[in-house]
């Protein structure tokens, strides 16, 4: 394991000013997309759709990195360009989703594992790498109820990530380790963080207990936030304060950094959380800088929802919108790469509007 070449990879992606671009939803997933702009699910126009996002001009300066799909790292542009010659053409990072789905942990649970994925995975990765990846993301979900997330779920998911970090970081693939604690559920600011820490104990217990280099590591994770059934909107100081207070807690120094996911927030509301994440860091010199605030992890984004929905309700699977989308999902780029630096401010919507935010629940 080179864990010098790992830890450049990882401060790549959580550069100052940039964050991540969640392309890779699974086939149903982009189906759900797609029905909401009445697109079929057909693999051309997946293609199509990932061009439109990918091929946004300059969208180097705010993305570090894109998570592919593995249909989609294997296409290429209308004009015959690779996906990923056209992300190391922009300085972007390939990165590649290779958990295999979740699936019911026992007949009938609400719980979900993803121990399934584990199987093979060192042959995946080494064709990944072949193919250009640098990074690998893997998502498992916590789900909150009145019986859950049962010990045994949080146990489960934290060493089937640890041993698939691991397998990524013999392979030379910075993990990207993503323990979701879902938002659905009517469940209190409170209750989520208490689960999240749980969570991230857990995790970082496996990762430490399997040799996983944290230098080497990028956590995605998912906000403390009140449950979407819960009627509760928590402002963006109350979601950062508490977020980082668990992360305070239990994060180890040494990790590379922290990236977000949306998770079903609105797009407005993922930027503005994000932004205060940020803010809510000791400044220093009077400004509140990437880095250089009382935190050692960079805090940045990795959204699918919130950096895509915009652009995809502008793009409509039409040719003649191409552009227009790309407009939109520049923005919401610029916005989040404002708000991981804590210089986000709603009047820079002005002109744009921003999409209101779906379901939480996704593969
Ligand atoms: P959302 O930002 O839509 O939650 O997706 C991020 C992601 O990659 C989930 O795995």
């Amino acid at each position: 394991m080179n864990v010098t070449e790992l830890s450049k990879i990882a401060k790549q992606m959580v550069a100052p000013g940039k964050g991540i671009l969640a392309a890779d939803e699974s086939m149903p997933t982009v189906g759900k997309r797609f029905a909401s702009i009445n697109l079929e699910n057909t693999e051309d126009n997946r293609r199509a759709f990932r061009e439109m996002l990918l091929t946004s001009p300059g969208e180097g300066q705010y993305i570090s990195g894109v998570i592919l799909f593995d249909e989609t790292i294997r296409q290429k542009t209308s004009s015959g360009k690779s996906f990923v010659e056209v992300l190391k053409s922009e300085g972007i990072l390939p990165g590649i989703k290779v958990d295999q789905g979740i699936k019911e942990m026992a007949s009938g649970s609400v719980e979900k594992v993803t121990t399934h994925g584990l199987t093979g995975l060192a042959e995946r990765l080494a064709e990944y790498v072949a193919l250009g990846a640098k990074f690998a993301k893997w998502r498992a979900v916590i789900t909150i109820s009145d019986t859950t997330p049962t010990p045994a779920n949080i146990a489960q998911n934290a060493q089937d990530l640890a041993q698939y970090a691991l397998e990524c970081q013999k392979a030379g693939l910075v993990p990207m380790v993503e323990p979701e604690v879902l938002l659905d559920g009517n469940h209190s600011l409170q209750a989520s963080a208490k689960v999240l820490e749980q969570t991230l104990v857990a995790v970082f217990d496996e990762l430490k207990k399997a040799g996983v280099a944290p230098e080497g590591v990028i956590l995605k994770s998912s906000m403390a936030i009140s449950g979407k059934d819960s009627g509760v909107k928590d402002t963006p100081t109350q979601v950062a304060k508490t977020t980082i207070d668990v992360f305070k807690k239990v994060l180890p120094a040494e990790l590379a950094g922290v990236v977000f996911l949306s998770g079903g927030q609105s797009e407005v509301q993922a930027t503005a959380n994000l932004n205060a994440m940020n803010q809510s860091r000791t400044p220093v010199n009077g400004t509140a800088m990437h880095l250089t605030g009382d935190l050692p992890w960079p805090l940045t984004f990795s959204y699918a929802r919130a950096l895509q929905d915009g652009a995809t309700k502008t793009w409509k699977g039409l040719k003649e919108n191409l552009q227009a989308a790309q407009k939109v999902f520049l923005h919401r780029a610029k916005m989040n790469s404002l708000a991981s630096q804590g210089k986000y401010t709603e009047e820079l919507e002005k002109g744009f509007t921003a999409s209101a935010g779906g379901e939480a629940t996704q593969d």
